[in-house]
């Protein structure tokens, strides 16, 4: 891309609010399972503004399609290229692609290190002292590193680390709060060539202890507490906990951060302060293979436990480098702030991987939006004059809510660039977020990817792509997305279908950690010789996709992805729980809020105190994220003759709606007329 002459542009400038806006089901996120219906959509456009394009890295649609048909149309040529330029490599690469459908090699014979990538390359040129990380406690600490201090943080952690023992292609969890060790942790882990999997540090104990023995870690990272909302997280009693249930971890390497008294048992337990600042400031990085496993996150499915989504070293910091870099249209002179928790995979790529291959400068914020009100956010904005902000749609839709008071307390001149992930952003939120935060002046980037894709797939390019509040847009670079019906033949423009993805790319998953036949019958098998997504979408005449949500059994709660069949297991684990289906109801606030349908052990009376004991449980089971917003009670649950649970019809009971659907499968009709009248 570098090599291509910017053109002109010819896009107008923005048409803020020109609008006819077409009519919009209240919730685009749930198509019903068997068929999934197109929906009128909004059609303001806002072009991006000349000011931003005439200094942007692509800055004309011209530019973008011609870089993105060349890419799909030669995706060898395009990303080979792209590997030689964006990456430093120890031994180039020999062979750019090996795909034998659906396992892919990327870059074989080439070797590298993810940690030389994110921060030596920088150290050596005059970012050497450049903000790399600024970052902000709850409390209002505040901590600036810059890619010298961080590389030579990062080395003592190796070093640390392989004291513990931990040696290339080792496991190491990490359950942190989010504070500058976190970013450290995760580097360390690929100086070494270590994996790491980090374990979002609002998951409980059980949670903890499951991705621990599925990854068989030797060592977990963690703090004695973390700051939310004024309260103390107990990550480190959480730890022991999850230590109860595993063999696997023989250390433990613990931050100080909340000074809350803590156990540490001899032999097992280390304090940071003791064993890392003394270690020295030098590691000789690992030299990697292209395809040397970098990490696992663990992301929830629609049946059993959780998928460890792996992820490889070169292919997948290719993707995240070069996706930051464009999508964000990164500068020298940009401060940008990625609001995600680093135990997402938003965290991993536009935290840690994306912006610091880049030599960007990144802000990190410890604690919750609303803490202690709801100006957080802006204060931190106008504090540090990010000009980048990455969020998602729930928290704009909880400052919403909150009022526009808030924002309009500080000074977001600073802001030139606006993204959104995790789930649909409803055309009034996006509106909201381009005139309150943008001041009608930032583009707004909505970035449409997965855990399993590794970096971001249809988002707008800013400065090339008419935006359209509610639609992700257009493909990245090297990306070939279709949408399809159930044999894999393309649907019309305009109608509904399965979003698939048709050729490999550099950062997609390469597996599921130890089950392979998991990882096809997951994504490989619903259409044949394409990545399935799970995700409804469809095109509309100009090209744009539109992400209609997910298709199978996941809730998306606050942008996160929680699995109904975890939550009922949760559920039907409590001694008085019979049997247990759960279902999301559409939520202005969390996109899908979780509603439990609930039948009790004989002799076991329905009671607001078992309604609590059971939320507590799930809470404790699986963490706060999936506390249920609403138990119900019911004699029996509706089932198919096959005695399959029909969640489609308590969708609708949980909506409030008199079921539309096709109930000729269901086992016993009075089950249904039951639940309906519990509402009463
Ligand atoms: C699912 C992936 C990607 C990082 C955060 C979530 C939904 C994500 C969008 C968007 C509509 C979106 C999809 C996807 N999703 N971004 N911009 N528009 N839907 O990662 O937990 O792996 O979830 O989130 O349903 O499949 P994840």
């Amino acid at each position: 891309m570098s090599s291509t002459k910017r053109k002109p542009s010819r896009v107008k400038s923005s048409r803020n609010g020109k609008s006819k806006k077409g009519s919009r089901p209240s919730s685009p996120n749930k198509p019903s399972q068997d068929s999934i219906v197109s929906v009128l959509a909004e059609s303001r456009v806002f072009n991006p503004p000349k000011s931003f394009s005439r200094t942007a890295l692509i800055g004309s649609e011209q530019q973008y399609k011609k870089i993105w048909r060349d890419s799909v149309k030669n995706p060898t040529k395009f990303w080979a290229k792209q590997a030689k330029e964006q990456l430093e490599w120890i031994k180039p690469f020999k062979k750019v692609l090996t795909w034998k459908p659906p396992f892919a090699k990327w870059f074989e014979g080439g070797k590298l290190n993810v940690s030389v990538n994110c921060l030596d390359r920088h150290v050596r040129t005059e970012k050497r002292n450049k903000a790399a990380i600024i970052w902000e406690g709850e409390p209002g600490d505040t901590r600036v590193l810059t890619y010298h201090d961080l590389l030579r943080e990062v080395s003592k952690c190796a070093n640390a680390l392989e004291a513990m023992g931990v040696k290339p292609g080792h496991r190491v969890a990490i359950y942190m709060p989010m504070i500058p060790e976190i970013a450290i942790a995760m580097l360390a882990c690929t100086r070494i060539g270590a994996m790491h999997t980090v374990v979002f540090g609002g998951f409980s104990s059980e949670a903890l202890a499951d991705r621990c023995n599925d990854s068989q870690a030797s060592v977990v990272i963690t703090a004695d507490g973390g700051f939310r909302k004024g309260a103390n997280v107990p990550l480190k009693k959480n730890v022991d906990a999850a230590l109860e249930k595993t063999t696997s971890v023989k250390n433990v390497l613990v931050v100080k951060r909340t000074g809350e008294s803590v156990t540490m048992k001899p032999g097992r337990d280390h304090w940071w302060h003791d064993v890392v600042p003394n270690q020295s400031g030098h590691y000789e990085p690992y030299a990697a293979d292209s395809e040397h496993p970098l990490f696992l996150l663990y992301t929830s499915g629609s049946t059993g436990k959780p998928k460890g989504i792996l992820h490889t070293t070169a292919g997948y910091l290719l993707g995240a480098t070069i996706s930051a870099k464009y999508v964000f249209d990164l500068k020298e002179t940009d401060t940008y702030w990625c609001t995600a928790d680093a135990g997402w995979v938003t965290g991993h790529s536009y935290i840690v991987y994306g912006p610091l291959a880049n030599g960007a400068t990144a802000v990190m914020y410890e604690g919750a939006p609303n803490f202690p009100d709801w100006g957080r956010l802006w204060s931190i904005v106008e504090k540090h004059h990010v000009s980048i902000l990455y969020t998602a749609p729930t928290a704009i839709r909880a400052c919403i809510k909150a009022g526009d008071e808030w924002p309009k307390k500080y000074n977001l001149k600073s802001l030139r660039l606006l993204g959104s992930v995790g789930e649909p952003i409803n055309p009034e939120a996006w509106i909201w977020y381009h005139e309150v935060i943008g001041g009608k002046r930032c583009p707004i980037v909505d970035t449409w990817w997965q855990t399993e894709t590794g970096s971001m797939m249809i988002t707008p390019i800013p400065g090339a792509i008419p935006q359209i509040p509610g639609s992700a847009t257009k493909p990245f670079f090297g990306i070939d997305p279709e949408i399809v019906d159930k044999n894999g033949n393309p649907v019309p423009k305009g109608q509904g279908g399965f979003l698939v993805i048709k050729k490999p790319w550099p950062s997609m998953l390469r597996t599921i950690w130890g089950d392979d036949e998991r990882f096809k019958a997951a994504y490989w098998s619903q259409i044949p010789g394409m990545y399935f997504t799970g995700d409804g979408a469809r095109q509309d005449k100009k090209g744009n996709f539109w992400i209609m949500g997910r298709i199978d059994d996941v809730l998306n709660v606050s942008g996160h992805r929680l699995s109904t069949m975890e939550i009922e297991s949760a559920l039907v684990s409590h001694d008085l729980v019979a049997e247990s289906a759960v279902v999301g109801r559409p939520d202005d606030l969390k996109g899908e809020g979780i509603i439990c349908f609930v039948t009790l052990k004989a002799g076991i009376s329905p009671s607001t105190e078992v309604k609590d004991k059971l939320s507590k449980h799930v809470v404790t089971q699986i963490g706060a994220l999936a506390r249920p917003d609403e138990i119900r009670f019911a004699d029996a649950l509706p089932k198919t003759r096959s005695g399959k649970i029909m969640r489609r019809l308590l969708r609708d009971v949980a909506a409030g709606k008199q079921s539309t659907q096709d109930t000729t499968t269901l086992e016993d009709l009075s089950v249904l007329a039951n639940l309906r009248q519990d509402e009463d």
